[in-house]
């Protein structure tokens, strides 16, 4: 599609000299209000260039360029050089293109050839999947869904914490209390028990912990029992993850957890050791992190056993083989920055360059109102807990708004869910916040179900309105400041989706489809649209009205939401 800011480039590019086009479009910015122009140049980095005052350089250029097919004015503010975009010419190649491309707008084959790692959720096993865990997994699965949309090779890993000490204590429990059947009813609950349980007879008697040791060593060691017991456990852990990801329609490609790494250690090990790297103390074994003010890596307890961070390692190598990744990008909490800095670190130091493509994608704490989350005080909030009321929820204002509409079930859930994650995916991802149930499953103001009511909207007045998408339009038709602004906005989706690429920050989208959702509505609400004066402006503003709908379609399923045609 065309690109205005280029052309804005390509001219101040012929007219001055000694700055590269890299610098030009570096400098060039986007002015806080539109009559400030679409683009803006401060002058200021000329004036070291030209030796000139920046408002006379602004002024010179200004007078140089009249307005031309791309730019109706071109005009300098103080030491601003602003350009004012054809606005004919910018509605016609837009929506002709959206016309064209339909809810491909804004896709794109840059990503061709290289392979994005996307590793996102990894909940623990035998442990509640709670509301902590729902940003990494809907932030993960937009990112997954944002590099597949730009043309990259996207594998969606949830790396499984299935392994570990922990399940020692866990094979201890049921062997003394545990009950199949009462295990089966209600698994994750009963496992938290029991692990809850068994730490605090630990307390009071130390030998358990030696038990627990032995029988992690045992599942390691691949004694029959301790395997069977625990493939039992991650599997019934799965089914109740999986209830999670079906209300979320989200799919991986692999669950290789810790567990899957558990034989592929020692090649590690004895690299790091071969590399001189490995330092010994009180029998365990790590790498030093000193001089990049980071604690020692820990690679193996004194028991032989190995960690989390080792298992990590193993997991990177091993994406690095099999995948040969371009980004091997990993979404997990800011609590972890630092064991993902210093274990990228440690493989910078045995010399990996592809040490610098492993990525940390953080993102901020929830908290609950009453305080932090805390599953050993059971103040937890189950994310299946959370998702069904939301659905219930939007049930019940469906039942009280249109209790006609067809498929209730179904459009309550795409919203109820949709609702959620638009929530999740509203803010930068850095930020803390606060779990509130009043605003997870409010409909008004800046959320999901409003972007999803402007599609609904509009697909109904399409319908109401026989929209024939074949008919010739004529773009001129299409020039009250409603309806640019709109079009602005379907202009800057998919540079929202590159920036939220680039940034790893899917808000870039949700804030884009939102800004497409209110000016459309602020078009709809003061425009007749199937109603309009005469044919012609009809068909022109139902095209501009298809064109709003795919493009907050695309961005919806991107973000991991459904954009239903009713509600
Ligand atoms: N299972 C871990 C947890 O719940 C998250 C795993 C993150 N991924 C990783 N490769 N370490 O805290």
């Amino acid at each position: 599609m065309l690109n205005f800011k280029d052309k804005a480039v390509e001219l101040i590019l012929a007219e001055v000299e000694g700055l590269s086009e890299e610098e030009i479009n570096s400098a060039i910015e986007v002015p806080p209000s539109y009559d400030m122009g679409d683009y803006a140049l401060p002058a200021f980095q000329l004036a070291r260039v030209l030796k000139k005052a920046p408002n006379i350089i602004a002024e010179e250029l200004a007078e140089k360029f009249s307005g031309n097919e791309y730019f109706e004015r071109i005009e300098n503010a103080g030491p601003y050089l602003n350009f004012f975009i054809n606005k004919e010419r910018l509605i016609e190649e837009t929506i002709s293109e959206i016309k064209e491309k339909g809810d491909n707008y804004g896709s794109s084959d840059m990503g061709k050839d290289k392979t994005v790692i996307v590793e996102f959720s990894s909940p623990n096993i035998a442990k509640p999947f709670h509301i902590g865990h729902i940003r990494t997994t809907v932030i993960g699965n937009a990112l997954y869904k944002i590099y597949s949309f730009l043309g990259y090779d996207t594998i969606a890993i949830n790396h499984l914490g299935d392994y570990g000490t922990q399940f020692g204590m866990l094979i201890s429990a049921y062997k003394k209390w545990g009950d199949r059947e009462v295990i089966e009813r209600d698994p994750i609950n009963e496992l938290l028990k029991l692990y809850v349980d068994f730490n605090a007879a630990a307390e009071e008697d130390e030998s358990l912990r030696d038990e627990a040791r032995y029988w992690f060593r045992e599942l390691e060691n691949k004694n029959e029992e301790a395997v069977e017991l625990w493939e039992w456990i991650r599997k019934i852990s799965l089914e109740e993850f999986n209830k999670v990801y079906d209300l979320l329609g989200i799919e991986f490609d692999s669950y290789a957890g810790e567990s899957f790494y558990s034989d592929k250690m020692e090649p590690i090990l004895k690299e790091l050791r071969e590399k001189d790297l490995l330092v010994e103390s009180e029998g365990a074994y790590m790498v030093e992190l000193e001089d990049y003010d980071m604690p020692p890596a820990l690679m193996m307890k004194s028991d032989g056993s190995t960690l989390y961070t080792t298992r990590d390692m193993a997991a990177a190598f091993y994406r690095k083989e099999k995948y040969d990744f371009y980004k091997n990008i990993y979404v997990v909490g800011s609590q972890q920055n630092l064991h993902f800095k210093s274990f990228f670190k440690v493989i910078e130091l045995m010399g990996h360059e592809w040490s610098k493509d492993c990525i940390h994608v953080p993102f901020g704490m929830v908290s609950l109102e009453d305080g932090t989350l805390s599953t050993r005080k059971g103040r937890v909030v189950f994310l299946e807990d959370v998702l069904n009321k939301a659905v219930e929820n939007t049930t019940g204002i469906i039942e009280k708004r249109n209790p006609e509409l067809e498929n209730k079930d179904q459009v309550a859930e795409q919203v109820g869910i949709g609702a959620v994650v638009f929530q999740e995916l509203f803010n930068q991802r850095i930020k803390d916040y606060v779990f509130s149930w009043d605003k997870t499953l409010s409909f008004e103001g800046e959320t999901g179900p409003y972007v999803q009511y402007t599609h609904a909207r509009i697909c109904s007045l399409l319908d109401r309105g026989d929209f024939d998408i074949e008919s010739e339009v004529d773009y001129s038709l299409l020039n009250s400041e409603n309806e640019i602004n709109i079009v602005r906005n379907l202009y800057d989706f998919p540079k929202a989706i590159v920036d939220a690429m680039e940034k790893n920050e899917p808000f870039y989208i949700t804030r884009k489809i939102l800004d497409i959702a209110q000016s459309y509505n602020t078009f709809y609400n003061s425009t007749n649209i199937n109603n309009s004066e005469d044919e012609k402006v009809k068909r022109a503003r139902q095209l501009l009205s298809y064109a709003t709908k795919e493009v907050i379609k695309t961005g919806l399923n991107i973000l991991g939401i459904k954009a239903p045609e009713r509600m």
